[in-house]
């Protein structure tokens, strides 16, 4: 079985593909690498081309079973000063491509969404029950996104699954493939800028929040954890049903607990300072990954410390320096 993975020079996108590959399946991947990296597609076909331009797709969906969908902008903060970036290539570009594959043979679709889509949740452990409230723009269209899905899934007949990730971090245990992006604002890789000088410290967004050392909790999870459930997503769409599914570990840890944890693993102390709130931050982000266990049989195997050594071994190897 042969898998287009959209966005598949991106961050999760090429860990999926390696995933997929691993488990068998043929995956090509197409990228229009704005914000992707060749590098990132080491071995793999790579089609370089927008999810806009339908013509360039269409020749590649009649090659393929299923389509997973990663190509979007991904900062929250950057989709509040620049909506009009986020509404055109994540909806505009994302419904193109939708339609694209509607009008190919493929019915089984993938989508790469967010726990941005519950915004400030009313409970924590977050279930998929909750109700869908995004707080800032991106939230908004990665639930644009699942809404057409809900719509186009039982008019034409497309099983869909929406993978909402929680916080995606590490790199592949290889070493070979990990995170690049430019600018860096995640929380991980920020603090290794902060250890080697590439930054004067890493700021801490907050240390007011109702959590138990103040700082925000957010639910990390290994991107090779997440990698593996998009394979079984797949096979689940085989035979089961269309579904929204989160993807986390259902352990919350607080960005104190973060720096720690890269003290522990890499021996190396992150100069940090109190800064204050990030706008849009929740105080506390955990999913409850009951459904993913029992519908994908999934669950995250890898540890925090893990997380960190991963991601420290591949940022050691590649020390991007910002474009
Ligand atoms: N943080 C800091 N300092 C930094 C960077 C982050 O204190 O320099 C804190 C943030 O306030 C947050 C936590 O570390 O509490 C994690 O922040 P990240 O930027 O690493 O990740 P986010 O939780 O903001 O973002 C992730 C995904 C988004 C997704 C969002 C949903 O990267 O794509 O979760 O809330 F939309």
């Amino acid at each position: 079985m042969a898998v287009l993975v959209v966005g598949g020079a991106g961050y999760i996108g090429s860990h999926t593909a390696l995933a997929l590959k691993r488990r068998g399946y043929e995956a090509i991947i197409y990228d229009n690498l704005g914000a992707g990296h060749a590098e990132l597609a080491p071995g793999f076909e790579l089609i370089v081309g927008d999810i806009s331009d339908a013509s360039k797709l269409a020749p590649v969906l009649r090659r393929v079973n299923a389509v997973m969908h990663f190509a979007a902008h991904a900062y929250v903060g950057e989709s509040v000063v620049n909506p009009r970036k986020y509404f055109q290539n994540n909806v505009l570009g994302g419904i193109s491509l939708l339609n694209a594959v509607l009008d190919s043979k493929v019915r089984k679709f993938i989508f790469s969404s967010s726990c941005a889509v519950y915004g400030t949740p009313a409970k924590v452990p977050m279930s998929e029950d909750l109700p869908r409230v995004p707080v800032n723009p991106y939230g908004v269209t990665k639930l644009i996104f699942e809404q057409a899905l809900e719509a186009y899934g039982p008019a034409y007949g497309l099983g869909y699954i929406n993978l909402r990730y929680f916080n995606a971090a590490g790199a592949d245990e290889s070493g070979t493939i990990g995170e690049m992006h430019s600018p860096e604002t995640h929380l991980i890789p920020s603090a290794f800028e902060a250890i080697r000088g590439q930054r004067p410290a890493l700021d801490i967004f907050g240390d007011k929040y109702p959590t138990p050392d103040g700082t925000c909790v957010r639910d990390y999870i290994h991107v090779s954890d997440l990698a593996e459930a998009h394979v079984l997503a797949l096979e689940y769409l085989a035979g089961g049903t269309s579904q929204a599914v989160n993807l986390g570990t259902g352990r919350g840890y607080s960005v104190r607990e973060i720096l720690s944890a890269i003290k522990r693993v890499t021996g190396r102390e992150v100069s940090s300072r109190m800064a204050p709130p990030r706008a849009g931050d929740p105080a506390e982000l955990v999913a409850d990954p009951t459904r993913a266990q029992e519908l994908l049989n999934w669950k995250a195997k890898r540890s925090l410390d893990e997380i960190v050594a991963t991601a420290w071994k591949w940022d050691e190897r590649v020390r991007p320096t910002p474009k």
